[in-house]
């Protein structure tokens, strides 16, 4: 995978195989090449306008132009990169673009993206820097570790990011390492999602977060079935109970000196969800590795709080368990007695989620944070709803609603708000238990995950986010995001919690 780092050299000067350049979507088919493709065209004696339109380069988002540089600078390739119209441009579509760039570079050895000295115009250049760097560190990833002969996937060894027409270093520096250190974080999340849940059970998921944990000065603390047992999780270990891997809860805390306010994040991590003894069709069950995407986006983001100067105290906890049928496993019916004693009646061992999360809920809320904000693959309903590009957002409290609407914009993600009406409540109703952990069949699948993990949530703000569609891709864009794992919500965590520390 590629190394990402700013490097203090021109356009023009970079040592690189390929530096790519922008332009904007022009009228009649044509493109408006931004000052950096000016200027490198003027450094290669070219009419850049006419060479664009001589290939027919629209400026069309994603759109690619490759020029020859023989051998007027460092760089042997030139990539122009399309932006889409100028009146359209924000910080999402140069990420965009960025992405398409480190797309188009692949079996080039090495790749120089420039931050636009003047796109988009009223963006400051730092968050241009950041924002580039997040587009070509994302474009450029690839999960190779179980191919046995290098692929065709892009393998680029290094990305540069230089500054553009106008720019100092010392304009964009701070930036692109901002924006590296989110690719970092991003890139573990979409490491652990694509790993293969025989290799992620959640003894060994644990270790990975021990691990990551302790490289990045957290206190970690697993517990394990035992401590499961003696601690009154019973959905976390009645979800587990049909898997011969035993689940586990890993307790991350970053407390930073002089920590004001304390916010607690959740994942649900599922590391692989058969359904259990309601157990799921073949084509439903054939992604469903990535049902630890919750857990994977906590970890990522926790992995870089330090490097990210976080100033708030953040606790994460991944509830990890494998969902199996076995002769073990629990039963349609059973009741389990969830952390805090409210007891549940299971009618469908395939929604699992709210039953590990519901105990990991209430566990964070005996803490009484500020703020507890969990991270679910919870519901098809989700997907239907909302589709892949955009999560569902719930939660008991406005305020930190418009906090994490707020991030995910200013990190370029996709949420959208659902209500949780009083009057679904009785869709929880059992005749048995408290409650039991299905709704209605096609009736507002998603809010009812929402109502049934808001009981376990007292008075703390909190919010749910619904991730199932955008944790991840079977088609991948041309952009940043290729098929498999993509990262969704480690942007907007960590733009949250920067915020959060007041810049
Ligand atoms: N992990 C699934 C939800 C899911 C589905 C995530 C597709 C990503 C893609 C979850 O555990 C599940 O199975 N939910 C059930 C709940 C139902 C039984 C109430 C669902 O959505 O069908
Ligand atoms: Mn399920
Ligand atoms: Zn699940």
């Amino acid at each position: 995978m590629s190394d990402i780092a700013f490097a203090e050299q021109t356009p023009a000067d970079v040592q690189a195989d390929v530096v790519a350049v922008f332009a904007t979507k022009g009228e009649n088919r044509t493109s408006v090449p931004g000052a950096d493709a000016v200027a490198v065209g003027e450094r290669l004696e070219i009419d850049i306008s006419a060479v664009l339109s001589g290939v027919r380069f629209d400026g069309d988002l994603a759109a690619v132009a490759r020029i020859p540089t023989q051998g007027k600078i460092a760089a042997s390739l030139v990539l122009v990169v399309g932006l889409g119209p100028a009146e359209k441009l924000t910080l999402e579509t140069l990420r965009r673009g960025a992405g398409a760039a480190a797309r188009n570079a692949t079996k080039d050895a090495t790749l120089a993206v420039v931050v636009p000295g003047d796109l988009p115009s009223e963006a400051p250049p730092a968050d241009r820097a950041q924002t580039v760097t997040e587009g070509a560190g994302l474009g450029s990833y690839a999960f190779t570790t179980y191919r046995s002969k290098p692929t065709e996937l892009p393998s680029l060894t290094a990305v540069k990011i230089v500054a553009g027409n106008g720019l100092s270093a010392d304009d964009i520096r701070g930036g692109v390492d901002r924006g590296a250190t989110v690719v970092r974080a991003t890139r573990l999340a979409r490491d652990l999602v694509n790993t293969p849940p025989a290799d992620k059970r959640p003894p060994v998921l644990a270790e990975k977060a021990v691990a990551v944990g302790e490289a990045a000065g957290l206190r970690v603390r697993v517990l394990d079935e035992q401590a499961l047992e003696d601690g009154g999780f019973g959905g976390i270990l009645g979800v587990g109970r049909g898997s011969s891997a035993p689940p586990r809860l890993v307790e991350l805390t970053y407390e930073p000196d002089g920590a004001g306010s304390h916010v607690v994040l959740v994942g649900k991590g599922i590391t692989f969800d058969s359904g259990g003894l309601s157990l799921k069709p073949p084509n439903a069950m054939s992604t469903m590795k990535m049902d630890m995407a919750g857990a994977a986006t906590v970890l990522g983001a926790m992995s870089v709080l330090g490097d990210l100067g976080v100033t708030v105290k953040v606790t994460g906890l991944l509830a990890l368990a494998e969902n199996m049928p076995s002769g073990h496993a629990t039963r349609v019916s059973d009741v389990l007695t969830h952390r805090g004693g409210k007891t549940v009646e299971v009618m469908n061992t395939d929604a699992e989620g709210r039953l590990v999360l519901g105990d990991a809920l209430a566990y964070a809320t005996e803490a009484q944070p500020d703020a507890i904000i969990d991270l679910a693959t919870l519901t098809g309903a989700q997907i239907v709803a909302l589709g892949n590009r955009i999560a569902g957002v719930m939660g008991n409290n406005d305020d930190l609603i418009e906090e994490i609407k707020s991030a995910a914009a200013a990190a370029g993600e996709q949420v959208w708000q659902l209500p949780l009406p009083d009057e679904y409540e009785d869709h929880l109703r059992s005749e048995v238990a408290d409650f039991k952990n299905i709704g209605k069949p096609m009736q507002a699948g998603t809010i009812i995950g929402g109502l049934y993990l808001q009981k376990f949530v007292g008075e703390v703000p909190w919010a749910h986010v619904d991730i199932a569609g955008p944790a991840f891709t079977e088609e991948g864009d041309s952009w940043y995001t290729p098929k498999g794992g993509t990262g969704m919500g480690v942007r907007t965590l960590l733009a949250l919690l920067t915020a959060r520390s007041g810049g």
